[in-house]
């Protein structure tokens, strides 16, 4: 019996991935951590559910589920979120509510007064396909809140995320390869790729 392939010819499995995602700048970041693994990025818009829960990790499986559902292809998905300290890990999962609402301004001000800036962002992966169940990578960086916004790339808290590892910067004072050095999806995204571009294939 002819194997199923979900690839255009010339692009097997391992060399393209396709990211579901309308964030323009989450495709930038992925296609170049990608490149680096010799792997093809492609962007498809394919509305997918994005539920409540309090596990990163919840969202992007019932996201990749419901996007393969749809357009019966091996893609993947990420979710990200920012986890404040002082704030016990608000806004977490809930962080793009928080940011459609009050944004990095609100933030500030629910942060003014605090010493204590410590924050880290998270990221996960999930990929899938109409034959196998998802398999999801986790990413993490450390950091603080900045005291006021500062720098104009990247989108979302990178104008006040300043990376524990960096040199004081926010992540909107970097270019998007600066970012990638310590980035939480970047680093989710390695993961990936290294099982992605090896071959590697659960089916259950
Ligand atoms: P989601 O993964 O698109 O659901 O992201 C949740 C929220 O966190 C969005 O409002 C994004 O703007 C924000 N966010 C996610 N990743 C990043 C990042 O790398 N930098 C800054 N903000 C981010």
């Amino acid at each position: 019996m002819k194997q199923k392939t979900y690839f255009p010819a010339g692009f097997p499995r391992g060399k393209v991935a396709y990211f579901v995602t309308s964030n323009i700048h989450k495709f930038q970041e992925a296609r170049r951590v990608l490149s680096e693994y010799k792997i093809a990025t492609a962007k498809l818009r394919v509305g997918a559910v994005e539920i409540q829960d309090d596990n990163l990790e919840n969202i992007a499986e019932a996201s990749v589920l419901d996007a393969v559902k749809t357009c019966g292809l091996p893609i993947f998905v990420e979710d990200a979120g920012l986890f404040i300290e002082a704030l016990k890990g608000f806004p977490g999962p809930y962080s793009k509510y928080v940011y459609n609402t009050i944004g990095t301004k609100g933030i500030l001000k629910l942060m003014k007064n605090i010493e204590k800036r410590s924050a880290h962002f998270q990221s996960v992966i999930a990929f899938s396909s109409p034959d196998e169940q998802p398999i999801c990578f986790r990413g993490k960086v450390e950091g603080k809140i900045s005291l006021q916004e500062r720098g104009t790339s990247g989108f979302g808290y990178d104008p006040i995320f300043e990376p524990t590892e960096g040199d004081g910067r926010t992540f909107a004072e970097m270019t998007s390869n600066e970012k990638n050095g310590y980035s939480h999806r970047a680093e989710a995204l390695r993961k990936f790729a290294e099982w992605y571009s090896s071959g590697n294939k659960r089916i259950f």
